[in-house]
């Protein structure tokens, strides 16, 4: 019979740019204060790329310190995938430009697109209303979400669909040493896990220090759990992530170092 392990995260690397804006930095910027953000969402500080640098930079540190901590040959790479709704422009993918800085010869990649935007839509920029004057003076190039409605949906379907996944391993929320979620506010994180009846001790939580970096929040919260022993080899781990589309999905998987 073959072997029904068909992928193994083997290895971690992440990095977030050093620049870091507050709750208090914002609350001179806008009209907030860091109590109702931390209140509401549970974020305390965000990292903020300087500019001119691009995701694919972020990519490539991140890479580099993969290697720090596990040396590979990156030449051995068959395949990158960049998960962002930032990518460095519209084409070409952020993975060709990621594969060119690290220099990466036989592999080949493509980005995937499924952050967490809401409820409404970013609506200016692509075919249906390319850039121009209007679309940047009607605000059309920044995010519009229903965040009241995201909430319900998102605190609603993770809970599902964690219970899905683990009635089909006829497992429960007991068996799961390590609950990573996507972190885009405390409060869902914590709803989840009390419908999962998931103690706090088993759920990572990092968004005070980092915010909603999309598609980087699971992996980043990968590496909280590492960094304070939360996760061990032979762990079952649960990730769930709801995001743009409406898009969710959860994975249940054993860490394999
Ligand atoms: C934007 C936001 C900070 C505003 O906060 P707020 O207005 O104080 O939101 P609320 O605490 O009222 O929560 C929103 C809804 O969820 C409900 N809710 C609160 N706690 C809940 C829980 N534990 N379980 C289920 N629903 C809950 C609230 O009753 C409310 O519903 P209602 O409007 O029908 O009363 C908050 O709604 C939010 O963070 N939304 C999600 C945004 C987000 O994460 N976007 C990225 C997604 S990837």
């Amino acid at each position: 019979m073959s072997n029904p392990t068909r992928a193994k995260i083997t290895a971690l690397g992440t990095y977030v740019p050093p620049h870091i804006l507050s709750n208090q930095d914002l609350e001179s910027m806008i009209e907030t204060t860091d109590q109702w953000i931390v209140e509401r969402t549970g974020i305390r500080e965000r990292h903020i790329a300087d500019k001119g640098v691009a995701t694919s930079d972020l990519a490539v540190e991140a890479v580099k310190k993969l290697v720090e901590s596990h040396p590979i040959d990156l030449q051995q790479v068959d395949l990158i995938v960049v998960g962002t709704v930032t990518p460095d422009m519209m084409y070409p993918s952020t993975a060709c430009l990621v594969q060119h800085k690290l220099g990466i010869a036989n592999t080949w990649g493509f980005d995937v697109s499924a952050g967490c935007s809401g409820f409404l839509y970013m609506p200016g920029g692509g075919s249906l209303n390319p850039a121009s004057h209007e679309t940047v003076d009607k605000k059309m190039h920044y995010i519009h979400q229903d965040g009241q409605q995201v909430f319900k949906y998102a605190v609603k379907k993770m809970a599902e669909m964690t219970q899905r996944i683990l009635e089909r391993n006829h497992l429960t929320g007991a068996d799961v040493d390590c609950f990573i979620a996507h972190q885009a506010n405390r409060r869902i994180i914590m709803a989840t896990a009390d419908r999962l009846k998931m103690p706090e001790e088993k759920v990572i939580v990092n968004i005070d220090r980092y915010g909603n970096t999309t598609a980087g929040t699971i992996p980043l919260a990968m590496q909280t759990a590492l960094e304070i022993g939360k996760l061990k080899k032979g762990n079952m781990v649960l990730l769930a992530a709801v995001g743009a589309g409406f898009t969710s999905g959860a994975t249940l998987l054993k860490w394999a170092y």
